[in-house]
C-alpha cells in the first residue's frame, strides 16, 4: 500500500479550515429512481482458519444508509483486507450477511469494473440492491491519487457514467485517497451517508469541548500508520501523554533498547528507527509497559519487561502497567483509545484490553473509543453508555483527531461547493 497520503494530507491542509466540515447529506437530494454509487466500509475481521467473517459490526452499520436509499437503485462497494494479507477475500459472504440484515435480496456479482458488473448495474430496478466484489481486486484501488488523477483511473472512467450520485459512507477509510473515495466524487454529485454525517457531527462537537491533558491509549497492529499519526497528534496539541500497548508498545520498547532482539514484524527496522526519533523529539510524552504477559504453552505468565526473552509471545499488559496507565487516564481531560492492548481474542489475554476500557469508561474525561475490536469488547462489557463517542473507524479516526482534513472529507466538501455554485 502506498504511503504518500500523509504528504498529501499536509498539502490538503495548507489552506486548512480545521475540523469544521461542510458537506451535503442524503437529505439534500431527491433519491427516487436514481442509480447510486455507495461506498461503504465492510472491511470485517476474518477468522484465518475458517475464512468466515468473525465480526459483522461494520456490515450492520451500513444498513441505515442502504435503507435510506430504498427508492433508488443502489450499488454497494467496499474493500475487504489488503492484497497479500489473510483477510483479503471476495465479498460473497458479506452479501449473505447484508441479505439477512436487510431482509431482502442482495444481488452480488464477482466483478468490479468488467462487463458483468456494468451489465448488472445497468439492469438494476428501483428498490434493488447490488453488491460488487472487493474493490481492491482492481489494482488502481490499491494506490492513492489526487482527486483529478483518481478521476482518470479506468475504474472511475468506466463506472462513473453509470451513476447519478456518489454516496460516501466509509468513514473508516476516509484517510485513503483511493479512486472509490476521491475519484467518484470528483466526477459525480456527491454527499455523505449517515455514518459519515454522524461521525463528523459528533466528533466536531466533542473536539470543540475537548480539554487538556489529552491522553491517547494506542495499540493495534498497523504500526507505520500509527507512527505518522502520533507525530501529528503531538504537533497539533492533541496528545500530552501517549500510553502504548500491543505491537506498537513492543516497537517503542525496542527503540528504547528495553527489548534487545528483533520482533519479527513487517518493516521492523524502519518503524523502530521512527519510534526512536519520536522518543528523542518528545521525551516526556510516551509511556511503555513495565510488565507484560506472555503465552507459555497456552498459559498466561506475567513478567517484568526486563525478563522477556527472545521468542516470547507478548500477548498482554501486566497488572503494574494497567495500574500505572489507569492513573494517567483518571487524570485526563480527554481520552482517546484506539486498538486492543493485546491478543484479546484469547480469554487469557483480554485483561489489558478490558482494563484499559474500564479505566476510560470510569474517567471523568471526554472519551472516544475507536476501532471495531474495541467497540466489540466495550459492548461485551456493557460499557458503551459510559463513552462519549464510539466509532468502528481505526486509523481514519486517529488521523481525523489530529485536526488534519482527510481525503474523503476534502472530496465531499469540494463536491458540496460545486453543487452549491
Ligand atoms: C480500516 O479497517 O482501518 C479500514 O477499513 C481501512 O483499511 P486499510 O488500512 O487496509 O486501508
Amino acid at each position: 500500500m502506498q504511503n504518500f497520503h500523509f504528504e498529501q494530507l499536509k498539502e490538503f491542509n495548507q489552506e486548512e479550515n480545521r475540523n469544521s466540515v461542510n458537506v451535503l447529506t442524503l437529505d439534500d437530494f431527491d433519491l427516487k429512481g436514481k442509480t447510486i454509487f455507495l461506498r461503504v466500509d465492510m472491511n470485517c475481521p476474518i477468522d484465518p482458519e475458517s475464512m468466515e467473517i468473525s465480526g459483522t459490526k461494520r456490515i450492520e452499520e451500513a444498513i441505515e444508509t442502504i435503507k435510506s436509499l430504498e427508492e433508488a437503485k443502489v450499488v454497494i462497494t467496499s474493500h475487504q483486507g489488503r492484497v497479500g494479507n489473510k483477510d483479503y477475500t471476495g465479498m460473497d459472504k458479506h452479501a449473505l450477511v447484508l441479505e439477512k440484515l436487510l431482509n431482502k435480496k442482495v444481488k452480488y456479482v464477482e466483478d468490479v469494473i468488467g462487463i458483468a458488473a456494468q451489465n448488472e448495474i445497468k439492469n438494476l430496478k428501483n428498490g434493488e440492491v447490488l453488491l460488487l466484489d472487493n474493490l481492491r481486486l482492481c489494482a488502481e484501488e490499491n494506490y492513492e491519487f489526487s482527486p483529478e488523477d483518481a478521476a482518470k483511473t479506468i475504474m472511475v472512467k468506466r463506472l462513473s457514467k453509470l451513476f447519478d450520485l456518489c454516496v460516501l459512507d466509509s468513514f473508516p477509510s476516509a484517510h485513503r485517497a483511493h479512486p472509490s473515495i476521491v475519484g467518484f466524487p470528483h466526477m459525480l454529485p456527491a454527499c455523505a451517508g449517515r455514518i459519515v454525517e454522524r461521525e463528523v457531527r459528533n466528533l466536531d462537537e466533542i473536539m470543540t469541548v475537548a480539554k487538556a491533558p489529552h491522553v491517547i491509549v494506542l495499540g493495534g497492529s498497523k504500526v507505520p500508520d500509527r507512527l505518522e499519526a502520533i507525530k501529528m497528534l503531538i504537533e497539533n496539541g492533541r496528545a500530552d501523554h501517549v500510553l502504548l500497548t500491543g505491537v506498537i508498545a513492543n516497537v517503542f520498547m525496542r527503540a528504547q533498547a528495553r527489548l534487545k532482539f528483533p520482533l519479527g514484524i513487517k518493516r521492523e527496522e524502519e518503524v523502530v528507527a521512527k519510534a526512536h526519533s519520536l522518543i528523542g523529539e518528545y521525551p516526556d510524552v510516551f509511556s511503555t509497559p513495565v510488565d507484560i504477559a506472555i503465552d507459555k504453552d497456552g498459559e498466561r505468565v506475567e513478567l517484568d519487561v526486563r525478563e522477556i526473552q527472545k521468542g516470547d509471545k507478548i500477548y498482554d499488559l501486566g497488572p503494574k502497567t494497567v495500574e500505572f496507565y489507569s492513573k494517567l487516564i483518571a487524570g485526563a481531560g480527554t481520552v482517546f483509545i484506539s486498538g486492543p492492548a493485546g491478543f484479546f481474542e484469547k480469554d487469557n489475554f483480554r485483561y489489558g484490553t478490558i482494563s484499559m476500557l474500564e479505566a476510560v469508561a470510569n474517567s471523568m474525561a471526554t472519551t472516544i473509543v475507536s476501532g471495531g475490536h474495541l467497540t466489540s469488547v466495550l459492548k461485551s462489557q456493557g460499557l458503551e453508555s459510559k463513552i462519549n463517542h464510539i466509532s468502528t473507524a481505526g486509523g481514519a479516526l486517529v488521523l481525523y483527531l489530529t485536526g488534519e482534513k482527510l481525503p474523503m472529507i476534502k472530496a465531499l466538501e469540494a463536491a458540496a461547493k460545486k453543487h452549491q455554485s
